[in-house]
């Protein structure tokens, strides 16, 4: 996701601003900018790629001079990572420039009274609305401008606002995404993140949602959106700088399971509209999807499995034949695919090398495709017809957790959105599926504060285990893969998910006395059949961790040991159930002292066949 940075006081900004743009990196990015204040004038420097082509093109800040200045390291979301894209943004008059961090999900629309009213657009951003805004709305008071500009947006955002008529203040705002505030003497800050300060401060506060600052030398004044002072207390950060990059986490991974409920937030959000589901750059025809016989997933991993469970909630609601294929099988086998086809590719870093290549034989053969992808430009996004981002911002673990749960809500809101066009579910049941995939990141938060406290205990009893199975029906089954592939990627148990029907063919011979089971059982309508596969390990002498809701008693009287869930959509369940076994494979692996964001022989992007 962007980082941005801001500094005011008695030092040249440039080489701070430069500083704690370094200090963002580790969040990942795709370009940089700063913006200077001096002399009553502007300096823009922005740039693609690298924070060092900004130092070289600054001269590492000498070059820029001036005492207050905002920066910003980009992580594209809308349009390309370009030059032009990268923010700073500054208005049309010149007077004001912008960084932002989030996304301002109604900017369609505000672009078009923008443009309506005169005002000119030099990138392809959400966010270039903001300065015009701001410019329209500006009559001699910044901080009533910035007010009144917010107060139009609709989405997330941390704002930092510099204006020509205010040679040392400068204005933040703040709305769902992150905002501190650094307090020093004679100068002050700001960034969207801890690490890109503690170097310089130690003392923040925490803007809240709703609320404004205007940093100057002298202080920080913090208001809320009638401009009435707001007080705020002072935090002493006592962790060190590599803590403060994880946001004082221990693992990215902990740190990205736990950031779930925002990432699925900014994915499913900003699609659904009174009530309706929709796609930016995204829509099917009526023609067009009678024209589709088949819907074909394809992927590789965690995607893979994303797939699996995406194709559940697509046939249930859809009645169109999904088959999910693995990216790697799928380029050499041939496929069945025609102009008929919709292809669904899921990709987080949307450079796989086997799922590019699958992409492009099914393209070869006239497939339409829809990637669903987290990496803005990248090739498999290039490649597409349709691209449907997963906005979890940058994933740094190599084991993904934000990527999975992302790629399932773009799956339940496209199969909502074709069930919608489709008529293939009354309109109750169509009200139901969004508000169910409404309460997605609620119960996700729910799911990990019922989990947090129990996890460690239960990894410390199933950490030295040499395997564990996972088992499941339907929904359950496909979780339980993805449940498996974490712990085993992870912790380096061998873990395996069979379906739990399955267990008579073969598995059941592999249970003895102690042998781990995880048993998901949060799919109503074939839990008493799970249950009773539940018994039949028992009786070999296993032991069963179910993973149920808390009130169903029914499973909970046969395990041992349970992961509670909150009761949720049977057919969405995946997205929330994923995640304490994700906790669960984390608090194993760190148990057993294994290297949890860089697991031996794994690769985050996987770009070699
Ligand atoms: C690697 C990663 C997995 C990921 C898979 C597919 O194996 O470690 O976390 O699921 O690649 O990656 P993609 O970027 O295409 O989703």
């Amino acid at each position: 996701m962007c980082g941005i940075i801001g500094y005011t006081g008695t030092e040249q900004a440039a080489p701070i601003l430069l500083d704690g743009l370094r200090k963002l990196e580790y969040r990942g990015y795709d370009s940089a900018g700063i913006a200077v204040l001096y002399d009553n004038a502007l300096t823009v420097c922005k740039i693609t790629g690298r924070i060092a082509n900004l130092s070289e093109k600054t001269e590492d800040g000498k070059a820029t001079p001036g005492q207050v200045g905002i920066g910003h390291t980009r992580w594209a979301t809308h349009g390309a990572p370009t030059d032009e894209n990268a923010h700073p943004h500054k208005s049309n008059d010149g007077r004001f420039a912008v960084v932002h961090n989030g996304i301002i999900e109604n900017y369609q629309a505000l672009r078009a009274e923008l443009v309506e009213k005169g005002y000119t657009f030099e990138s392809e951003t959400d966010t270039e609305v903001v300065v015009h805004l701001i410019e329209m709305y500006y009559e001699g008071d910044v901080k009533n401008a910035v007010i009144r500009a917010s107060a139009r947006l609709r989405g997330s955002w941390a704002l930092g606002v510099l204006c020509t008529d205010c040679p040392d203040t400068v204005y933040v705002a703040r709305e769902a995404s992150p905002l501190i505030l650094g307090a020093g003497v004679g100068e002050n800050y700001f960034a969207s993140d801890i690490t890109a300060l503690v170097s310089y401060t130690r003392n923040v506060m925490y803007l809240d949602d709703g609320e404004f600052a205007a940093v100057s030398p002298a202080g920080i004044t913090i208001f809320d959106g009638t401009g009435r002072p707001v007080e705020k207390k002072l935090h002493r950060i006592t962790w060190d700088v590599a803590a403060a990059e994880k946001g004082g986490y221990e693992h990215f991974m902990l740190k990205e399971m736990m950031e779930q409920p925002r990432a699925t937030e900014a994915t499913i959000s900003p699609r659904i509209r009174d009530g309706e589901v929709f796609f930016e750059g995204f829509a099917l025809g009526e023609e067009e999807l009678r024209s589709i016989d088949k819907i074909v997933i394809t992927a590789c991993g965690s995607a893979y499995y994303a797939g699996c469970a995406g194709k559940i909630a697509i046939e249930r609601l859809c009645r169109i034949p999904v088959s999910v294929e693995l990216a790697s099988e799928l380029r050499y086998a041939d496929p069945l695919i025609d102009e008929h086809t919709l292809l669904v590719v899921l990709s987080q870093s949307g450079e796989t090398a086997d799922t590019i290549a699958a992409m492009k034989e099914c393209k070869a053969r006239g497939a339409r495709t829809v990637a669903v992808v987290n990496v803005v430009g990248s090739t498999v996004a290039a490649l597409a017809d349709h691209v449907i981002y997963t906005w979890a911002g940058p994933e740094i673990a190599v084991a993904t957790t934000k990527g999975y749960t992302t790629q399932l809500s773009v799956l339940y809101l496209l199969a909502t959105y074709l069930a919608g066009k489709k008529g293939s579910v009354p309109r109750e049941r169509y009200d139901a599926c969004v508000a169910a995939i409404r309460s997605i990141p609620k119960l996700i938060q729910e799911a990990i504060d019922l989990n947090a406290a129990a996890l460690p205990r239960l990894a410390r009893k199933y950490c030295d285990h040499a395997s564990m199975f996972y088992i499941g029906r339907n929904t359950d089954y496909a979780v339980s893969l993805e449940g498996a592939l974490k712990m085993k990627e992870i912790s380096y148990i061998h873990a395996e998910s069979y379906a739990a029907g399955e267990l008579k063919h073969g598995t059941i011979a592999l249970i003895e006395e102690g042998q781990p089971v995880v048993a998901l059982c949060c799919n109503e309508d074939v839990t008493e059949k799970t249950v009773s596969n539940i018994v039949e390990c028992k009786a070999r002498g296993a032991e069963v961790l179910a993973v149920t809701f808390r009130d169903n008693g029914r499973v909970i009287s046969q395990a041992d040991d349970v992961i509670a869930l909150p009761r949720m959509e049977t057919v969405f369940s995946p997205a929330v159930e994923i995640v304490p076994l994700q906790m669960l494979a984390y608090y194993v692996a760190r148990e057993r002292g294994c290297d949890i964001d860089k697991p031996k022989n794994l690769a985050k992007s996987v770009t070699v066949e």
